[in-house]
C-alpha cells in the first residue's frame, strides 16, 4: 500500500509546500493530516512562461497539479472562511475546476470558529513576555475543544438544528471567557447565519474523508500526506509548551486520517539547510549577527502566514538527529542550500553541552534545560557560487557536496532531493519516492 509521508524536521517553515509539490507527480492522491491556516505553503510554478506564485494555507498544495485529490483530513481544523477564499482563488486561476471531485473536506474536521481566534489573540496579550507567538488564527482554542468533545464539526454547517443546539450551549461559555479577558463578545444570530453561508458553499466538497483514504489504499492508489509545521512543534514531542497544538510528526498521519502505522512507506523529512524558528522558544543554534542577517535577506525568512521575521541560525543536526528518530525518517529533502552561497564558512551543530561539561546528541525536550545548553558546531568551507542552475549533485561546488554528505553520515539518512531556489525546476532529485 504506497502512503509516503512529508514532515517538517525542524521548527516549521522547511519547504514542504515545494516537495510536496513536486511529490505530487508520483501521487494520485494528497491528504494534508493536521493544523490549519496557521501553516503557509509558498508554491512557485511556471504559468504562461513565467513563474507564478500562489500562497496555500489550508488546502494542499497537490491542487495545483491538474487530476490529484486533495483531502483536508478529519485532524484538521478549517476556517470556513480562508478555506473558501482559498477555493475561490484556485478557481478564478484556473487551477480548480471541476467543483467537488478534486477537493474532499472531511465531514468531521474541526471548525475554527471566530471565538477561537479572539481567544486566541487574547490569551496571548494577557501572557505578556511569557507568549507562546503563536499565529493567532485560533489553532489552539479550536484543538481544546476538539479534545474537550465540544467542537463544531463542518458537517454541523450544513445542518442547522445541530449548529443551533450545540451553539446554545457553548456561545455563553466562550463569551463568559471573553468577557474575563475584556474581549466584545459574540452574538448567536449572525454567527449562525454566516457559518450555515459558508457550509452551503463548502458543501459540494465535504465527505467521508477516512473512508474515501482507506477506499484509495485498499486500490493502491499512490497516497501521499503533507504535514504542516515542523517535529519540534509537535505538542507531545516538540519543545512544549513552545509548540504547536497538534501532532506534526509522521505518528499524526495515522490518528488523524485512520490509516494504520503499518501502512506507511517512506517518510521524509524536510530540512533547510540551516535553520529557522517563529515565534517564542529554545533555539540553540540562532544567531544574532551577520550571518543571522545573511540568511534572514538571502532566504527570505518572513511568515508566510504572519510576515513575521524568522529567527534564523545554523542547522541543527542534533535536533534533526531527533526527527530522524521519533519520524522513523527514510530520507532527507534539503532545501535553500543556495541560500549560503556567499559565506566564507558553514556551520552544523552536532551536538549540545551543558555548564558541566555533558554532551547531548540529541536536544532534551524540556525547555528550561535545552535553553542552558551550547551548540557544539563543525566548521567546513563555504562556497560562492550560484546553484540555481545545477541540476546533478555532482555539479554543486566540493565545498557544498561535502556538506550534504557530512549531514548524509552524521544522520544516517540518504539525502533523496536538494533544493537550490524556489522554482520546481530548481531541484536536484537524487531518487524519487518509492511506487
Ligand atoms: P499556533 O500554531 O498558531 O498555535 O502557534 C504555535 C507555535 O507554532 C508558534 O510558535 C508559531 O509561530 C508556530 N507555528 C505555527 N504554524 C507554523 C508554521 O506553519 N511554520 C512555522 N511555525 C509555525
Amino acid at each position: 500500500m504506497p502512503a509516503h509521508v512529508v514532515v517538517g524536521a525542524q521548527w516549521g517553515d522547511e519547504g514542504k509546500g515545494k516537495v510536496v509539490d513536486l511529490y505530487t507527480e508520483f501521487a494520485d492522491v494528497v491528504v494534508r493530516y493536521q493544523g490549519g491556516n496557521n501553516a503557509g505553503h509558498t508554491l512557485v510554478v511556471e504559468r504562461d512562461g513565467k513563474p507564478d506564485k500562489t500562497v496555500l494555507h489550508l488546502i494542499p498544495s497537490g491542487i495545483l497539479h491538474p487530476d490529484k485529490v486533495c483531502v483536508i483530513a478529519s485532524g484538521v481544523v478549517v476556517d470556513p472562511a480562508i478555506c473558501l477564499k482559498e477555493i475561490d482563488a484556485l478557481q478564478q486561476r484556473g487551477y480548480l475546476k471541476a467543483k467537488s471531485e478534486r477537493l474532499l473536506i472531511a465531514d468531521d474536521a474541526s471548525v475554527i470558529m471566530p471565538y477561537h481566534s479572539a481567544l486566541d489573540l487574547a490569551r496571548e496579550a494577557s501572557r505578556g513576555d511569557d507568549k507562546i507567538g503563536t499565529t493567532g488564527r485560533g489553532i489552539g482554542p479550536c484543538y481544546e475543544d476538539k479534545v474537550g468533545r465540544r467542537s463544531i464539526l463542518i458537517r454541523d454547517l450544513l445542518d442547522e438544528d445541530s449548529l443551533r443546539a450545540k451553539l446554545d450551549r457553548l456561545l455563553p461559555e466562550k463569551n463568559h471567557l471573553l468577557s474575563f479577558y475584556g474581549e466584545p463578545l459574540f452574538e448567536m444570530e449572525p454567527m449562525v447565519k454566516e457559518l450555515l453561508g459558508y457550509g452551503e458553499r463548502l458543501a459540494p466538497f465535504v465527505g467521508d474523508a477516512r473512508q474515501y483514504i482507506h477506499a484509495q489504499l485498499s486500490r493502491d492508489r499512490q497516497l501521499l500526506f503533507e504535514g504542516a509545521q515542523g517535529t519540534l512543534l509537535d505538542v507531545g514531542l516538540g519543545t512544549y509548551p513552545f509548540v504547536t497544538s497538534s501532532h506534526t510528526t509522521a505518528a499524526g498521519v495515522c490518528i488523524n486520517t485512520g490509516v494504520a502505522p503499518s501502512a506507511l512507506d517512506e517518510v521524509v523529512g524536510i530540512t533547510k539547510a540551516y535553520c529557522t524558528r517563529v515565534g517564542s522558544g529554545p533555539f540553540p543554534t540562532e544567531l544574532d549577527d551577520a550571518v543571522g542577517e545573511h540568511l534572514r535577506d538571502v532566504g527570505r525568512e518572513f511568515g508566510s502566514t504572519t510576515g513575521r521575521p524568522r529567527r534564523c541560525g545554523w542547522i541543527d543536526v542534533a535536533a534533526l538527529r531527533y526527527a530522524v528518530r521519533v519520524n522513523g525518517l527514510t530520507g532527507l529533502a534539503v532545501t535553500k542550500l543556495d541560500v549560503l552561497s556567499g559565506l566564507d564558512s558553514v556551520k552544523l551543530a552536532v551536538s549540545y553541552t551543558d555548564a558541566e561539561g555533558n554532551e547531548y546528541d540529541e536536544p532534551p525536550m524540556n525547555c528550561e534545560t535545552l535553553e542552558q545548553l551550547t551548540p557544539v558546531y563543525e566548521e567546513m568551507p563555504g562556497w560562492d557560487e550560484d546553484l540555481s542552475n545545477m541540476r546533478q549533485r555532482q555539479e554543486l561546488p566540493e565545498t557544498a557536496q561535502r556538506f550534504l554528505e557530512r549531514l548524509e553520515t552524521i544522520l544516517e539518512v540518504p539525502i533523496i532531493l536538494v533544493s537550490i531556489g524556489p522554482a520546481r525546476a530548481e531541484t536536484i532529485v537524487i531518487r524519487h519516492l518509492n511506487r
